[in-house]
C-alpha cells in the first residue's frame, strides 16, 4: 500500500533540479547573489522561482516566494516539499519563511542545496520556523 506521506524519490529528483536550474535564471544584479526555488504540490506539479531584484532595492522578491506564489495563482493550496539552492547552500530568510507557513505543514521537507545541486541540508519546515504564527491564530482554516 502506498503510504501517503511517503514523497516519490523522482519527483523529489526533480524538484531538486528545478530549483537548481531556476538559479541560472535569478536577475540579482545587485547582490549578485542567485537564488532557485521549487515547489512540489500534491497532484506532483512542481513550480520553480528565483530571486528578482530592483533598482529600488526593497522592490525585489526572493526565490522561494515567486515559486509559492506561482503554486498559489494555479490553485494550489498545499505544499509537500520544497528546495532552495544557492551558490553557498544559504537558508531561507525569515520572510519566505512566514510565508512558508501559510502554505507548508510543520512536518514539510525541505531541502537545501549548493551551486552544483548537492544536498546540503535536509530538515522539516518547523525545523526552520518553529513556534510560528499561523492561520489557526486567526482560527482560520487555509
Ligand atoms: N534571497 C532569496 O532569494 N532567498 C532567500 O531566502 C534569501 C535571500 C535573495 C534576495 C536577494 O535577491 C539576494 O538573495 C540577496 O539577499
Amino acid at each position: 500500500m502506498v503510504q501517503p506521506n511517503v514523497i516519490d524519490e523522482r519527483k523529489l529528483n526533480a524538484l531538486k533540479v528545478l530549483a537548481s536550474q531556476s538559479a541560472q535564471n535569478a536577475y540579482a544584479p545587485y547582490s549578485r547573489y542567485k537564488v532557485g526555488a521549487a515547489v512540489l504540490v500534491e497532484d506532483g506539479r512542481i513550480y520553480g522561482g528565483c530571486n528578482i531584484e530592483n533598482a529600488a532595492y526593497p522592490s525585489g522578491i526572493c526565490a522561494e516566494r515567486v515559486a509559492i506564489f506561482k503554486a498559489v495563482e494555479a490553485g494550489h493550496r498545499k505544499i509537500i516539499a520544497l528546495a532552495v539552492s544557492t551558490a553557498n547552500g544559504g537558508s531561507p530568510c525569515g520572510a519566505c519563511r512566514q510565508v512558508m507557513r501559510e502554505f507548508l505543514d510543520d512536518d514539510t521537507p525541505i531541502f537545501i542545496l549548493n551551486g552544483v545541486g548537492e544536498l546540503v541540508e535536509e530538515m522539516k519546515f518547523s525545523d526552520l520556523l518553529p513556534r510560528s504564527f499561523g492561520p489557526e491564530d486567526l482560527q482560520i482554516s487555509a
